[in-house]
């Protein structure tokens, strides 16, 4: 069965809600139907831009979708500065990012939280893209697989078959974010289709080939047709070229690259 393509833009800590709609406004200007149609396109703006991106997608109807960068794994309590994934399922957000590196690394998550997280965000009907990646040193080491797998196992814990295949999983090594270093082609797939060999083991093969499994890490409009002409990486999970809605649309097109 083949699996829609998925481009996430991931923002990070930039845009305030007036650039975010700015934004928006001028990634969609440059696509069509035919792109919606080929591709899922979503957008993953900081928590305070996510009403009025909603309300714009809704207003005008566009075929994008919303997403979240983070959420707390509790519905709701005494969590100052927290976001719920409740908040952002009221909110008609899609897919919540779940232990990305920067929270990984910068924020101290374990992968039992992220865990928690993913947990959360399926039970309240959202998709979480589950980041696993390897450092440098890592890799180095000759460890990326070990790392990635045992992230993608206890990231998973406790998902069932059924929820399985709204779960998407990014892999991002953390020495080619927003470096300019971006894995080969071939070290990006092949560690995709590590990732898939995972997700088979644990789900079955049938499910394996439906869940999509994203790369990251400095994708740009020069290097994303490449990659996406690969076996096992079904989209990108792109931080600093989508702050540009040139390169982000010309991303989201890459069958025209
Ligand atoms: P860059 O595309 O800036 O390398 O960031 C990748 C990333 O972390 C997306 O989540």
């Amino acid at each position: 069965m083949a699996r829609t393509p998925l481009m996430a833009g991931n923002w990070k800590m930039h845009k305030d809600h007036l650039e975010a709609i700015q934004l928006v406004q001028q990634l969609v200007y440059h696509l069509d139907a035919d792109d919606y149609q080929r591709t899922e396109i979503v957008v993953i703006p900081p928590f305070t831009a996510l009403r009025s991106i909603q309300t714009l997608i809704d207003g005008d109807r566009l075929d994008i979708g919303l997403g979240a960068q983070n959420c707390h794994y509790e519905a709701a309590g005494a969590y100052t500065g927290e976001i719920s994934p409740p908040m952002l399922a009221k909110l008609a957000v899609r897919y919540v990012v779940c232990g990305h590196s920067e929270r990984r690394h910068v924020f101290g998550e374990d992968n039992e939280t992220v865990n928690r997280k993913v947990r959360a965000v399926l039970a309240h009907g959202m998709r979480p893209i589950l980041c696993v990646g390897e450092t440098d040193e890592q890799r180095e080491a000759g460890d990326a697989e070990r790392i990635v797998g045992d992230q993608l196992q206890a990231g998973l814990e406790g998902v069932d078959d059924a929820q399985a295949t709204e779960v998407v999983i990014a892999y991002e090594p953390v020495w080619a974010i927003g470096t300019g270093k971006t894995a080969t082609p071939t070290d990006a797939n092949d560690m995709c289709a590590f990732v898939r060999g995972g997700l088979a083991e644990r789900f079955g093969e049938d499910v394996a080939q439906q869940i999509r499994v994203q790369y990251g890490g400095s994708v740009k409009p020069g290097n994303v047709a490449e990659l996406m002409g690969r076996s096992d990486i079904d989209g990108a999970l792109v931080g600093g070229a989508s702050l540009t809605a040139d390169d982000f649309a010309a991303i989201c097109r890459y069958h025209r690259l």
